[in-house]
C-alpha cells in the first residue's frame, strides 16, 4: 500500500502517517533500539514480526471487552489505527520481578509476585522515562485521577487475558508495558504489544528456575543477531500459531 507523503509523528519503532478520513496508519520498523536509543541496531522484517503479533493481540483482549485503537492490519508491517490522544505515561505491569524492579528492590529475579504489580513511567526520553506516581501523573497534569483508575482497570484486565493466553502457549508473561489514549470520552488500549514490550519466559524451564525468554531482552543484553531472531521467531510461532512467513 502507498503511504502518504506526509509523516505526523516518527518514533523509535513506528512511523504515523494520518489518512484523508482521520485514522492513522501506523507503519512498524525494523529498528531494535534499547537505552534510551542509544543502543540500536536492525533486524530484518522486525516490523512485519511485531505488526502482526500487536494486531493478534489487541483483537484478543478486544474480544473480552477491553477497547482498543485497532482498526485492522492492512499488510504485515502496517496497521489501520483510530486516532487517539495518546496519555504520555507508560503502564507496566509486572507478574514476575525482572528488569528494573530487581535493580531498585530486593527481590530475586524470576520470583513470581504475589499479585500484580503496576507502575508509571512518564514518556519522555530525555528524561529517560522515569519511575512516577500517581501524584506526579496528578501534578504534571497527565491525567485524572478517574483516568489513572481507569488504566489501572484496563491494565489488569488485560493482564487477565494474557496471562491465560500466554499460559496456554506454554509461556509465562512476566511483564509488559501499554499505553492508553482518549477516544470519545474513554480510553482505549494504544500502542503495540510485542516482544519489544514484555518479557515472555519459556513455561517448562521457567518451572525448572532457569530464564528463558523469547523477547527484546536479549537485544538489550547484547545477544547475536541470530539469537534475537530465534527469539522472535518463536514469540511469534506461541503467540499467533503459525512459523513466521517472512
Ligand atoms: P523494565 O523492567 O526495564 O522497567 O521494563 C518493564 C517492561 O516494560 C518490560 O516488559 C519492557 C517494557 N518496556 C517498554 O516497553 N518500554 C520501555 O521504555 C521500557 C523501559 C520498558
Ligand atoms: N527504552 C526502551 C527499551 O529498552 C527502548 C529504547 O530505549 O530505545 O525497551
Amino acid at each position: 500500500m502507498k503511504l502518504p507523503d506526509k509523516v505526523m509523528k516518527e518514533g523509535k519503532a513506528k512511523v504515523i502517517y494520518e489518512k484523508e478520513d482521520g485514522n492513522l496508519l501506523m507503519k512498524f520498523k525494523d529498528d531494535l533500539t534499547a537505552l534510551d536509543g542509544l543502543k540500536h541496531d536492525q533486524m530484518p522484517s522486525k516490523g512485519k514480526y511485531n505488526s502482526v503479533m500487536t494486531a493478534h493481540l489487541l483483537k484478543l483482549v478486544a474480544d473480552a471487552g477491553i477497547p482498543t485503537h485497532l482498526v485492522s492490519l492492512l499488510e504485515p508491517g502496517l496497521m489501520e489505527v483510530k486516532k487517539v490522544e495518546i496519555i504520555p505515561v507508560e503502564a507496566v505491569l509486572r507478574n514476575v520481578a525482572t528488569g528494573s524492579m530487581v535493580r531498585r528492590l530486593p527481590l530475586e529475579a524470576g520470583s513470581r509476585l504475589p499479585s500484580p504489580v503496576i507502575e508509571f513511567y512518564l514518556k519522555d526520553d530525555a528524561l529517560h522515562d522515569p519511575w512516577i506516581n500517581d501524584d506526579h501523573v496528578r501534578i504534571l497534569g497527565l491525567a485524572t485521577a478517574e483516568e489513572l483508575k481507569r488504566i489501572r482497570e484496563l491494565t489488569l484486565k488485560v493482564n487477565d487475558v494474557l496471562l491465560d493466553y500466554f499460559a496456554s502457549k506454554g509461556l509465562v508473561l512476566a511483564d509488559f508495558k501499554l499505553e492508553f489514549g482518549r477516544l470519545g470520552g474513554d480510553l482505549v488500549l494504544a500502542d503495540e504489544i510485542t516482544p519489544d514490550t514484555m518479557r515472555i519466559f519459556d513455561a517448562k524451564e521457567f518451572e525448572k528456575g532457569r530464564l528463558v525468554e523469547y523477547d527484546k531482552q536479549i537485544f538489550r543484553d547484547g545477544g547475536s543477531p541470530e539469537d534475537i531472531k530465534a527469539a522472535y521467531d518463536e514469540a511469534f510461532r506461541r503467540i499467533v500459531g503459525e512459523e513466521p512467513p517472512f
